[in-house]
């Protein structure tokens, strides 16, 4: 299998780096971030998602990518401004690159932010509408949207895998719900590579916490089988973890759910 990877120089797209070498027969690395050098069996490709015919240039020959380039938390300051070029633009560039050179499969990196004003008391499967909390979300929803307009219209294999915090270990109370380890990571992205055929899927990117707020069940048959639990790290570090303000305690998608709040009760359901 050829593979590209998109935001490869990125922090999940180091991991997956390192992870997958030596796997597949060829890492095709892609960033506007500096890459360093390539090593056996990578290419490293400076390429902006805004530009598709460089997209197109990095998916010739190509049978799988994993798409994690573009904006990947909701900005501070001029969300649309800069989530519409990377986000939006560029995850349509890749697809529609991807199609035209054959691709046959795509795994991209949505986030837990596609549903994050549901609330905790809720337990959310992949199957549950929509529930954005910012720009960002919103961006991942319509990257959702357009991998099953891809499947649906264009026969390609797609996976979005909302991913929940990928860190070394939990950095808050959120977190040990959210959480997901690098080698958890690693582990999710192969299984999507590797599951024989499916058309869209959809998969929570998270560890074996017991307190989390999403399921994963109806995608078992992928067999991703997650080794890490926050929950092994409870003990140790949450006693130094700041408590939650009632609003971030209230939604999945926790502080971003604050972030511009016009109504702060928000709305149940
Ligand atoms: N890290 C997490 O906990 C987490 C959680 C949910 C979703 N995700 C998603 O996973 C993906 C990877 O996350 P990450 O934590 O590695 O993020 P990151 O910010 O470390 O990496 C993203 C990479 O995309 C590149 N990029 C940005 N704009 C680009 C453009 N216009 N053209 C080409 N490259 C561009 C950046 O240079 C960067 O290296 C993102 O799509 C993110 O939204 C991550």
């Amino acid at each position: 299998m050829k593979l590209l990877i998109t935001g490869a120089a990125g922090k999940i797209g180091r991991v997956l780096r390192q992870g997958l070498r030596g796997r597949y027969d060829w890492l095709r690395l892609t960033d506007i971030a500096p890459l360093g050098p390539a090593g056996p069996g990578e290419e490293c490709v400076a390429a902006d998602l805004g530009d598709l015919a460089a997209m197109e240039r990095l998916c010739a020959g190509i049978d799988a990518v994993v798409h994690l380039g573009g904006v990947s938390e909701e900005p501070a300051e001029n969300a649309w401004a800069q989530v519409l070029p990377a986000n939006i633009v560029g995850v349509y560039n890749l697809f529609e690159a991807a199609r035209r050179a054959g691709v046959r499969r795509v795994v991209f990196a949505s986030s837990n932010h596609a549903v994050g004003f549901y609330e905790r008391s809720q337990t959310v499967g992949v199957d549950m509408p929509l529930r954005p909390d910012g720009i960002y979300g919103l961006s991942k929803c319509f990257g959702e949207a357009l991998g099953r307009l891809y499947a649906d219209k264009h026969g390609m294999s797609v996976a979005c895998l909302r991913i929940g915090s990928f860190r070394e270990l939990p950095e808050d109370r959120r977190q040990f719900a959210t959480w997901i380890s690098p080698r958890d990571m690693v582990q999710l992205v192969q299984r999507c590579l590797e599951a024989p055929s499916f058309d869209f899927l959809v998969a929570y990117g998270i560890s074996n916490n017991p307190t989390s707020f999403w399921s994963n069940d109806a995608v078992q048959w992928l067999g991703y089988r997650p080794q890490d639990s926050a929950e092994d790290h409870r003990a140790r570090l949450e006693p130094g973890f700041p408590p939650e303000d009632p609003v971030q305690a209230r939604f999945h998608g926790g502080s971003y759910c604050v972030m511009g709040l016009g109504k702060p009760q928000g709305r149940a359901g």
